[in-house]
């Protein structure tokens, strides 16, 4: 994903000029800040940051309607946070976008194992995820408006086609990536059989997804309810249990004594896998006020996680924790 931003965002650039605009957030992966910082630098862009609201943990519209002015010509924002797991309303933000005529681009990496994605009611004109994310091969996504792509002009080899669908391929095509991604999708529809459901792919996809979500959230409900109650532990993220469904299960939390480190590694020695650092979500980090070296400990939960292994998961935090 990181790698197809980078890529699009100079192809983009071919449109823009010096004084134009960027609206990025504090809220994205660093794959949907960076490629757009380094664009700015080279070509003489300006950058607007726009902030996640710090209580609801969400981009707030009035925040980016503030921002967008008639030089505004692109806004990089993501449907869900690594870091706080909390989902914006692409929907809204992408009309207020691009009814200013802003082009938009979606970083849907978080979002996409735990809910399925519609471009079309989005409104987005483009949308990146990453398969590694929803259970496939290490392959970047990129969905773009068809319009769009037919005028963009790509960096490319000229003697290569510059038609859709492969204008924007360069060199050989991962093929065993594509069949692994290919794999992927047909072990989601398998679940959608195996939750009752039948008809065609997307219907197949729909009834799995929605069997994830209502699945995930119980599991998230415990894990955040246990977490908060260890002394000590900030989570931070909609706790709400009201407001679960406003967020992916991506739990971040800090100690106020415990390094995130040292409460990774001591997991990892009881068996439970969780990241620690600020993995890659420069930006929340900072506008949350944690030291950016240490980063917060990160709590990961899938569809084929169960009950159990968070209850034990829960254990394992309260020993390394309360000790
Ligand atoms: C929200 C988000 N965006 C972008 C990325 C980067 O994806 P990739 O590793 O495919 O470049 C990640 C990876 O963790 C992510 O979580």
């Amino acid at each position: 994903m990181t790698n197809l931003t980078f890529n699009m965002s100079r192809t983009i650039g071919r449109t823009l000029k010096a004084g134009d605009e960027i609206i990025v957030t504090s809220m994205d992966h660093e794959g949907n800040i960076s490629p757009w910082l380094h664009l700015a630098q080279d070509l003489g862009l300006t950058i607007r940051w726009l902030k996640f609201n710090r209580e609801t943990w969400c981009i707030e519209r009035e925040d980016l309607e503030a921002l967008i002015n008639d030089k505004t010509r692109v806004l990089a924002l993501n449907y869900a946070s690594n870091l706080t797991g909390s989902i914006n309303n692409v929907e809204q933000l992408v009309d207020i976008a691009r009814s200013a005529g802003v082009l938009t681009y979606i970083d849907a990496v978080q979002l996409a194992p735990h809910a399925l994605i519609d471009v079309k009611s989005i409104g987005c004109d483009f949308l990146a995820c990453s398969s590694y994310k929803f259970f496939g091969p290490h392959l970047g996504i990129l969905w773009g408006r068809q319009e769009i792509l037919e005028e963009l002009e790509a960096y490319k080899c000229r003697c290569s086609s510059m038609a859709l669908p492969e204008k924007f391929e360069t060199g050989t095509p991962q093929i065993e990536l594509l069949s692994g991604l290919s794999e992927t999708v047909g072990y989601l529809e398998w679940l959608g059989k195996q939750l009752g459901g039948s008809g065609e792919r997307r219907d197949l996809l729909k009834v799995a997804y929605d069997g994830f979500c209502d699945y995930e959230n119980g599991l998230t409900r415990t894990l955040i309810e246990g977490l908060g109650g260890i002394s000590g532990v900030t989570i931070h993220g909609i706790t709400n249990n009201n407001r679960i469904a406003q967020r992916v299960p991506t739990i971040s939390f800090t100690h106020e004594k415990l390094a995130p480190e040292f409460i990774a590694g001591a997991m990892a020695q009881k068996g439970i896998f969780v990241w620690h650092g600020h993995n890659y979500a420069f930006e929340p980090v900072r506008h949350l006020g944690i030291d950016e070296t240490s980063g917060v400990v990160r709590v990961g939960i899938a569809h084929y996680n169960t009950p159990s292994e968070i209850e034990y998961s829960l254990e394992q935090f309260a020993s390394v924790l309360e000790n």
